[in-house]
């Protein structure tokens, strides 16, 4: 690895930069994808290239463009794009999320595929490409490109820099070839994509319909059993990576006495001390979600099962996303909606059913809340992976807790200690509930050790290690190693 420069792409930058006391300071915004590759990148150092969040990364730029991260303790280079208001709404918010996101998604959205949406998505992609391109400056490198709004950018660079070792994890599903039909512009999608030599996703079954699609649209060689495929003279190879979280240290956070003393103020702002029992979604709010799903079952839970009448409190929490998307602003009004005929229908004096917290939270209440859930639901209608369950059962350190999970939500295949639901089956998904909350203590505590045992070992960390080293695997000639 120290022969090369190592340069990482995503579209969200790893340190935000706000002025504190008139001096920029770097904070890593919350989510997996920062943590997983900021100590790879503290590690072996280089660059990563981003777009810019807001004015304050101007202050804290050095003359040649580059911020150095961490503030505290610099081990790294940041570049930043600017993009303008017109960019980012095609680039971003039109091809990237209202044309691959319900794309790749099997959420009954229908994907908006808007061809100056998808000019701005290559303009935006070649703007990336000569980022990278300027800061491989002709030496070895490799390059590690993240998401579905980056999918031109390998051939981007693979066209200039034929030499250069290229690998991208594509964070969301990938959909079978009937689906991505319905993107104008699949195959140059499909090209763009094969500019690596690496791809990752997060399942087999996701590599299998990558290869499909391949297939059945360019003219390539395929070879599905090795997950190789051939095309253009070059070889890409596909693999799944079912990417985690970082176990030990929201382990770690769950233990401390910053939580405990939050667990002690939520208990008594939401009655867990006077008898109630929680239960708990958390999302970024996302119509891929099932929160709508997840609020009808709790409400059937109500109706089936009285008992739980003035003592379960449920919560949603999570900020809200993407807000200028129509079918953002819908899911707003639906989730406000269910809530509130909830409310009404069962709610009484001092007793509120459900709780919506559509904000973000420091991370101490946010394990606080999984610590005192005594189940958290998430009830994806497909989701890649679902980090959110990893979570929960990472801050479950008393072994306590029932997991509810989609069958959809790629998390399903490794949390097998969970209770699998089917968002779509109301009927079925309310007994989950009951049943999380009738299970027997040794039941939940076999359950969630096993399911903790599976985080603690298959975490974020192996993740990137296994990504790295079949990157370097893959931009070997000779495949038939691997
Ligand atoms: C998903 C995507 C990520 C994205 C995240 C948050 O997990 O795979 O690439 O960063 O959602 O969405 P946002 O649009 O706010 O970046």
């Amino acid at each position: 690895l120290s022969d090369y420069r190592l340069i990482v792409v995503s579209n969200r930058q790893p340190y935000v930069f706000k002025m504190v006391d008139g001096v920029p300071r770097g904070e890593m915004p919350p989510g997996g994808l920062t943590a997983a590759i900021d100590p790879l990148m503290r590690a072996c150092g280089g660059t990563w290239i981003a777009q810019s969040n807001g004015e304050d990364d101007l202050a804290a730029m050095d003359d040649s463009g580059r911020i150095r991260v961490p503030t505290d303790a610099p081990a790294y280079s940041m570049r930043l794009l600017n993009l303008s208001d017109e960019e980012n709404t095609g680039f971003y918010y039109g091809f990237a999320n209202e044309g691959l996101w319900p794309l790749c998604h099997i959420a009954y959205t229908e994907p908006v595929f808007d061809a100056e949406h998808y000019g701005f998505y290559q303009s935006v992609n070649r703007r990336f490409a000569d980022l990278v391109l300027d800061e491989i400056n002709d030496e070895p490198a490799i390059v590690l490109i993240q998401d579905y709004h980056l999918a031109l950018l390998p051939r981007y660079i693979r066209e200039v820099s034929p030499d250069t070792i290229i690998g991208q994890f594509w964070h969301i599903p990938w959909p079978n070839p009937d689906i991505l039909r319905i993107c104008p512009w699949q195959d140059e999608i499909l090209d763009g994509m094969l500019g690596n030599d690496l791809l990752g996703f997060h399942l087999s079954g996701d590599c299998q319909n990558f290869i499909s699609c391949v297939d059945a649209n360019l003219d390539a060689q395929v070879d599905p059993e090795y997950g190789l495929i051939d095309y253009r003279d070059e070889t890409t190879l596909v693999r799944p990576f079912p990417i985690s979280i970082d176990f030990d240290n929201l382990d770690t956070e769950a233990r401390s006495e910053e939580v405990e003393d939050e667990m002690a103020r939520l208990s008594r702002e939401l009655g867990l001390n006077r008898g109630r029992i929680l239960g708990l979604g958390i999302d970024r709010q996302d119509y891929t979600k099932g929160i709508p799903h997840r609020l009808r079952a709790v409400e059937r839970l109500f109706e089936k099962w009285p008992q739980y009448r003035g003592r379960l409190v449920f919560l949603q929490a999570g900020a809200t996303s993407r807000t200028s998307i129509n079918s953002y602003m819908q899911l707003t009004i639906d989730i406000e909606s269910a809530v509130n005929r909830i409310n009404e229908r069962f709610g009484h004096d001092g007793w509120q059913p459900v709780l919506y917290w559509p904000t973000s939270l420091p991370s101490t209440t946010f394990s606080a809340l999984r610590r005192l859930a005594s189940f958290c639901a998430e009830s994806s209608l497909h989701d890649g992976m679902n980090l959110v369950a990893k979570e929960y059962v990472a801050s479950r350190v008393d072994d306590d807790g029932v997991l509810i999970l989609s069958a959809f939500a790629g998390a399903a295949q490794e949390l097998t200690g969970s209770l699998i639901i089917n968002p779509y089956a109301t009927e079925q998904f309310a007994e989950a509930i009951h049943q999380a909350l009738t299970m027997s203590d040794a039941e939940r505590r076999i359950r969630m050790r096993q399911m903790r045992n599976t985080v603690r070992e298959n975490n974020i960390y192996k993740w990137a290690g296994r990504i790295m080293m079949n990157l370097m695997q893959a931009s070997t000639p000779d495949h038939s190693r691997l």
